[in-house]
């Protein structure tokens, strides 16, 4: 039984953390919804009870207690340091430290094993980073990958409460837009400005993160867009083996691992909201290259992308624990 808090309960990745926990039964004595002065004293209902929201400060952090964050890197930054003090576990919905080498980068079927109970701070991956890794990783068995192209189609609810609200508007006509600011009935082709190389954020997310959580380098060649979609990012993959492989052999593969559902129909953003899989579909055989697959990978960004696979970061957190004591 365990003390636990959402901070940035009343966002969107805040809202998908109590539900999942709602749906998965995580063991607790007691809940603390926070958020920004802006919502402190607002109600959050969690399991048949009203929380009041409340500010992150030291006195309601407590030893063991585990908070999972779900605000911007920045505001992250500022309330972290007092919960690792206090000997709490932070499972981080941010991009604050996932690249920092002391920090476990963590989706549990592919490095679950990793954790051992003794972390302060694990964060989760970028939501479109963890969708393709849980179909890349169990396509090793088939050889060495080469390198990764990915093309996202990335859906609004992904850039939080605000972005959503804006596509909102835009859809009623009451937000007129320019052009590049415009969603509804559009596509964005970066998603935030370029960096100096060319590359939005998002993609830097993907090339960094993929092959930090599979713990190996290749190549990841990763160009994302923003799509007027509400929930759930599609992904066109391309992966380049050192070997020969034959499609059947990964619908196989896939077929047998944890959180994948394949199919072969094709798969729209509306079939993967609201559940916990990553759809992979349509694997196919590249005709011009026998060591080449392509498929699209399909899941809801708010839940698997997000607030399940921190659940799960603390569900196996807290089996090493128990193991071990
Ligand atoms: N959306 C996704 O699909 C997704 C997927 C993976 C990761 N993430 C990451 O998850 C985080 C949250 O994203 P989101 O989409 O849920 O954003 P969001 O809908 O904009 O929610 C932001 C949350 O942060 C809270 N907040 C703002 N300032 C705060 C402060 N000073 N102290 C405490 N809480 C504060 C807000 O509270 P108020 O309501 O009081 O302003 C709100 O609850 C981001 O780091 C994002 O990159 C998002």
């Amino acid at each position: 039984m365990i003390t636990y808090g959402v901070v940035g309960a009343t966002g969107l990745v805040g809202e998908t953390m109590i539900k999942v926990l709602q749906d998965r039964s995580f063991p607790s004595v007691s809940f603390h919804p926070f958020a920004s002065n802006r919502s402190e004293g607002k109600i959050v209902r969690y399991r048949n009870t009203d929380y009041p929201v409340e500010i992150i400060r030291p006195e309601a952090i407590s030893k063991g207690m585990i908070l999972f964050g779900a605000t911007s890197a920045n505001i992250t930054k500022k309330w972290i340091p007092m919960c690792i003090e206090a000997g709490a576990l932070v499972v981080d919905n941010s991009s604050a430290y996932r690249m920092d080498p002391d920090v476990l980068l963590v989706v549990p079927e592919v490095n679950g094993h990793l954790i051992t109970g003794e972390e302060n701070i694990i964060s989760n991956p970028n939501c479109s980073t963890i969708q393709l890794v849980v179909a890349l990783a169990p396509l090793q068995q088939l050889g060495r990958i080469k390198w990764v192209s990915v093309s996202t189609y990335q859906a609004v609810s992904g850039a939080g409460t605000p972005a959503l609200e804006e596509l909102q508007k835009q859809q009623a006509g009451t937000l007129p837009a320019n052009t590049a600011d415009r969603i509804h009935e559009n596509i964005i082709t970066s998603i935030d400005p370029p960096d100096t190389g060319g590359y939005c954020s998002e993609e830097v997310k993907l090339m960094n993160e993929t092959c930090k959580i599979m713990g190996m380098y290749f190549p990841v060649f990763a160009s994302a867009a923003r799509v007027p979609v509400r929930t759930g990012h599609t992904e066109a993959v391309v992966v380049k083996f050192d070997n020969p492989v034959r499609s059947n052999e990964a619908v196989s593969i896939l077929e047998e691992s944890r959180g994948v559902a394949v199919s072969e129909s094709g798969s729209s953003p509306l079939d993967v909201e609201d559940t916990d899989i990553v759809v992979v579909d349509r694997i196919r055989n590249n005709p011009g290259d026998p060591s080449v697959l392509q498929f699209w990978v399909l899941a809801d960004n708010l839940r698997k992308g997000a607030a399940l696979n921190a659940v799960q970061i603390a569900e196996e957190y807290l089996r090493r624990k128990n193991t071990d004591s």
